[in-house]
């Protein structure tokens, strides 16, 4: 396969065989994963590999407790959110492996003005999506397959809290990774015309 196709075929999967990543395999793909290009080379990305059932527990509990909170509050059907609850706890625990990309606030450029630390803000968050790219590529280029989920976005605090993070390590974005069960539907890609525009 040539490299451009390669790039091309990778596609989201959510749902993997039981079957572990080995750690060495693993640490390939996270060191793949570090090589991704920054914003004044500031590497403002982090991992937080959660491999034991007990971690991925402590993770699904504080990520069901903050959408039950919000949804409660929203006034959702008591159904919906059982149903939203039991999904969280079922999908980050069948993934082989889960991973929390979070952004380091230590790593962010200090600007003297409102709208230059707004743009440095925005650098590290594009530099650590670029790192989740690179690492979902790596794990493609494995044989294995991932998918990106926003929960953690949405559930920051609370995650840094039960995981016992560094408060400076903010939540982005979290991985499932293992080897795919599932061939994904072929997908609605808008035309190179309708995102592209040559001056
Ligand atoms: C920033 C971002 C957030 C995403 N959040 C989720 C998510 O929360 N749950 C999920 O199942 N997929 C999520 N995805 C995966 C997208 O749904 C997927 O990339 C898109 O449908 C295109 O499909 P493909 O990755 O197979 O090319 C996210 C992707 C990105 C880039």
């Amino acid at each position: 396969m040539d490299y451009q196709h390669f790039l091309r075929s990778r596609r989201s999967i959510r749902r993997f065989k039981p079957e572990p990543v080995p750690a060495s395999l693993l640490e390939t793909l996270l060191t793949t994963a570090i090589h991704a290009p920054s914003a004044h080379n500031l590497q403002p990305w982090r991992f937080v590999v959660m491999q034991s059932p007990q971690s991925r527990e402590q993770l699904a509990n504080g990520i069901a407790e903050r959408y039950q909170y919000d949804m409660q509050k929203e006034g959702a059907p008591e159904e919906d959110i059982q149903g939203r609850v039991d999904r969280t706890h079922r999908r980050i625990q069948d993934a082989p492996v889960v991973i929390l990309l979070c952004r380091d606030i230590i790593d962010v450029k200090q600007s003297p003005s409102l709208r230059g630390q707004q743009a440095e803000t925005t650098l590290a968050t594009q530099s650590v999506a670029l790192a989740g790219l690179q690492l979902l590529q790596a794990a493609h280029a494995a044989g294995l397959s991932g998918a990106w989920v926003c929960w953690p976005l949405f559930t920051g605090h609370k995650i840094q809290t039960v995981l016992k993070l560094p408060r400076s390590w903010e939540p982005q974005a979290m991985f499932f990774i293992g080897y795919a069960d599932e061939e994904p539907q072929p997908k609605d890609l808008k035309s190179i015309d309708q995102v592209v525009k040559y001056l």
